[in-house]
């Protein structure tokens, strides 16, 4: 594997490469980010990955500086996983001035679910990434559903910019217990991990709930919510949606997501699951 630490080495290097799979990263890899990378080798005949902790995409109080940076544990994996180039920039090489213009998703989109309680934040993960998108020009890049508004706000960005890029999403990976793999999992304590498959499961009921004809979708919430509080979560939302569009469903419709969010004191959560 290759490493880039600059846009101009990453892009002699992809010059003429052919068709170029990529999946953009903050590092810390995971089984999940692994299946990813192998999954991108059906979509491109280069697999490109890049790590980059974006500062852009995180409040001030949320954990930038403590996001965990295992770059050469990160490296062996991405290897190990047949990836043919990182781009690894630094702060200065991605954001040599200050990045004043930035992509905007609607408040419809970015302002609700994770970005009611995140504000800012798909703002940051639209910029960044299309930022990345210029300087690797994928045909294809791949995302993990486990991050659902962020995919959606993707595909929808790509689609109204018209870039020549195949959005392909990858699916959760869970631990045996159901926990989504995620970086964040690390900050939890050996009490807090065994505590923690409790959303996936709360997320569940409500998908075995509509599966069997409950179409009371603001009583599943509440049941779930209880559960979670009861349980010392602090959640911010447990919510169901049209997956297409993440707005509220009516109670006959079809294409489903039940997505949530909360924190195990300082540790936040996401999951979801399609109906
Ligand atoms: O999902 C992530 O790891 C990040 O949000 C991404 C897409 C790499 C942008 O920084």
């Amino acid at each position: 594997m290759q490493i880039h630490h600059t846009i101009s080495g990453l892009r002699a290097a992809l010059r003429g490469a052919g068709r170029v799979a990529f999946v953009p990263t903050m590092g810390n890899l995971h089984e999940g980010h692994v299946a990813l990378m192998r999954q991108a080798r059906g979509h491109g005949n280069v697999v490109a990955a890049s790590i980059f902790v974006n500062r852009l995409q995180f409040r001030p109080g949320e954990d930038f500086e403590k996001y965990p940076r295992t770059f050469e544990a990160d490296c062996a994996k991405l290897s190990e996983a047949g990836v043919d180039h990182l781009f690894a920039p630094d702060e200065g090489e991605m954001y040599p001035e200050v990045q004043t213009y930035a992509v905007e998703p609607p408040p419809d989109q970015a302002g609700v679910l994770d970005g009611e309680f995140r504000p800012g934040h798909f703002r940051g993960v639209a910029t960044v990434v299309m930022k990345l998108f210029a300087v690797v020009q994928p045909q294809a890049a791949l995302f993990g559903k486990k991050d659902f508004q962020q995919l959606m706000i993707i595909r929808n960005m790509v689609r109204q910019f018209a870039l020549p890029i195949e959005i392909v999403p990858g699916e959760t990976v869970r631990a045996p217990d159901g926990l989504a793999l995620s970086s964040r999992n690390g900050y939890l304590t050996a009490a807090q991990r065994a505590e923690a498959p409790r959303l996936y499961r709360a997320i569940s009921r409500i998908v075995s709930g509509i599966r069997a004809g409950n179409r009371d979708f603001a009583a599943l919430e509440a049941e779930a919510l209880a559960d979670l509080r009861a349980h010392d979560w602090s959640p911010d939302y447990i919510a169901v949606r049209n997956s297409l569009d993440l707005q509220l469903p009516a109670a006959h419709e079809s294409g489903l997501v039940v997505l949530g969010a909360a924190r195990l004191e300082s540790t936040r959560l996401i999951d979801n699951l399609e109906v």
